[in-house]
């Protein structure tokens, strides 16, 4: 949901190394579909996968694949013998993000999981606990979605969420109405949730969607 990418990406993007082939086809895709706005920045992006390897991640959670852009950037970060599960809901999504995703599809690295993932997710129960789960997907559900990566994350793993500021909805900012009451009510809950669990240490980074990181501490 970005509009344009504010110049501090830009610089920073410049220093970092250039994507490769294949998360420039994962963004064309997007582009395709009208979506490119909702893919993840190289910025946001690289500080997930950096978190990662901090944690030595093996196994990773991640909630909206779209075309597979955020996927890779995990996938870079985990070691040879690590795996992501990843959920999506659309069918045109998952093809575009199967031929993305294709190589590590074949290396039993990575798995995209077709359906709503509330559903979903309570399948996946039994596979955890997981190093990693990153909350990407539909707005409304974000806190089912994190109640269930409080209850499947291990002890000093990491849940990451993306758009936690929806685009100011959640301090009141209603000027560009994008957002309802059911997704502005489960965003500010969950935000809350995030700060007030004992059994979490949360930081937001600032970007300008904001991404919140929940690290569990017991
Ligand atoms: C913001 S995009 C994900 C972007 C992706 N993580 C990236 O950065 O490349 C959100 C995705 O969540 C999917 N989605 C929305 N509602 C969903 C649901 N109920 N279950 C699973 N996926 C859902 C959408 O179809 C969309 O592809």
């Amino acid at each position: 949901m970005r509009n344009a990418v504010p110049k501090s990406y830009e610089y920073i993007e410049k220093l970092m190394a250039s994507e490769t082939e294949m998360m420039q086809q994962a963004r064309a895709y997007s582009q395709q579909l009208g979506l490119e706005a909702i893919s993840i920045s190289a910025t946001e992006a690289s500080l997930i996968g950096f978190q990662l390897q901090m944690i030595n991640a093996k196994k990773v959670v991640e909630v909206g694949t779209l075309t597979g852009l955020s996927a890779l950037y995990i996938l870079r970060s985990l070691p040879s013998d690590g795996f992501l599960w990843t959920l999506e809901k659309s069918p045109e999504h998952v093809a575009l993000a199967e031929k993305v995703l294709g190589n590590d599809i074949k290396a039993k690295r990575c798995k995209i999981i077709l359906g709503d993932a509330q559903e979903k997710l309570k399948e996946l129960s039994s596979l955890g606990p997981f190093d990693a789960i990153f909350i990407d997907g539909n707005k409304a559900a974000y806190l089912d979605y994190f109640n269930w990566a409080d209850a499947n994350i291990r002890v000093g793993g990491i849940i990451f969420v993306d758009n936690i500021f929806l685009a100011g909805a959640v301090w009141g900012d209603e000027t560009q109405q994008k957002f309802n009451f059911k997704q502005i009510n489960a965003v500010q809950t969950m935000n809350q949730q995030a700060f007030s669990s004992p059994q979490l240490n949360s930081v937001v980074i600032p970007t300008e969607e904001g991404l919140l990181l929940c690290r569990k501490i017991s």
